[in-house]
């Protein structure tokens, strides 16, 4: 007992000694349509405010994409899409920095796939859906998710507003008929992309609900 609580006192001592800084907590990476911020959280750190330096590999070289900043996330988005990537992050203090903490990330496969947005229009006995696929940040003008995987597949669920039974399709093209509904009938429609050779679904889109017209 005394032992041990000496050789913890004595493992204090020897940190403080060594001004020895606590690594980042919590390392992870959120990447969304392949904006990919590396997020963390400041360890406890009584002496004052740490700062913190995040690179990732480049060859065999480490390279500084954020440096000695205050803020616990660094934005790698302008990283390949393709690949293995290893990036690390370290705090710091005055002289003295933590260790690395590493992570891989190779954002064509880990980039979460988000909603695509739609435009319903209602005729009297079905609803003609428009799809947008997610855009991608820090690319020339109209890339989108679509561009980047082959097998791009719309999933949409549809179903009368207030009813528990939902009817699917999937399709590849940018819009789709859903038909057979009801005149004068309220229904809700979801899409997401899939990528059917990798069995990867995106995220819902939020329902948009549109009232079928009178029949004529
Ligand atoms: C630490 O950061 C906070 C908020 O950014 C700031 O108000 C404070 O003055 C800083 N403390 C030191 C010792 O720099
Ligand atoms: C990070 O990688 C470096 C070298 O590749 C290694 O020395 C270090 O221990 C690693 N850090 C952690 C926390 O695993
Ligand atoms: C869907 O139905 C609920 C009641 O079942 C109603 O409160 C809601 O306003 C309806 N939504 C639309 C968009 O019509």
């Amino acid at each position: 007992m005394a032992r041990s609580l000496l050789s913890w006192l004595g493992g204090c001592l020897l940190m403080s000694a060594l001004g020895m800084v606590p690594p980042p907590e919590n390392v992870r990476m959120n990447s969304v349509n392949f904006k990919n911020i590396l997020r963390w959280e400041s360890p406890a750190f009584p002496k004052g405010n740490l700062t913190f330096t995040a690179q990732y590999q480049s060859y065999r070289k480490f390279q500084d994409t954020c440096t000695s900043i205050l803020l616990t996330e660094c934005d790698f988005s302008s990283l390949s899409k393709y690949g293995d990537h290893t990036l690390r992050v370290r705090a710091e203090f005055a002289d003295e920095s933590s260790e690395w903490i590493n992570i891989t990330f190779c954002p064509v496969d880990d980039t979460t796939i988000g909603p695509p947005r739609m435009q319903v229009e209602a005729l009297a006995n079905s609803l003609h859906v428009r799809f947008f696929a997610p855009r991608i940040e820090n690319e020339p003008e109209p890339w989108t998710m679509r561009n980047i995987y082959n097998s791009w597949t719309y999933h949409v669920r549809y179903w009368k507003n207030g009813s528990d039974e939902k009817f699917s399709i999937s399709g590849q093209y940018d819009f789709e008929f859903l038909r057979n509904l009801e005149s004068q009938t309220t229904y809700c429609v979801q899409v997401r992309g899939f990528l059917s050779d990798r069995k990867k679904a995106g995220e819902w889109s939020e329902p948009v609900c549109e009232q079928t017209t009178i029949d004529d």
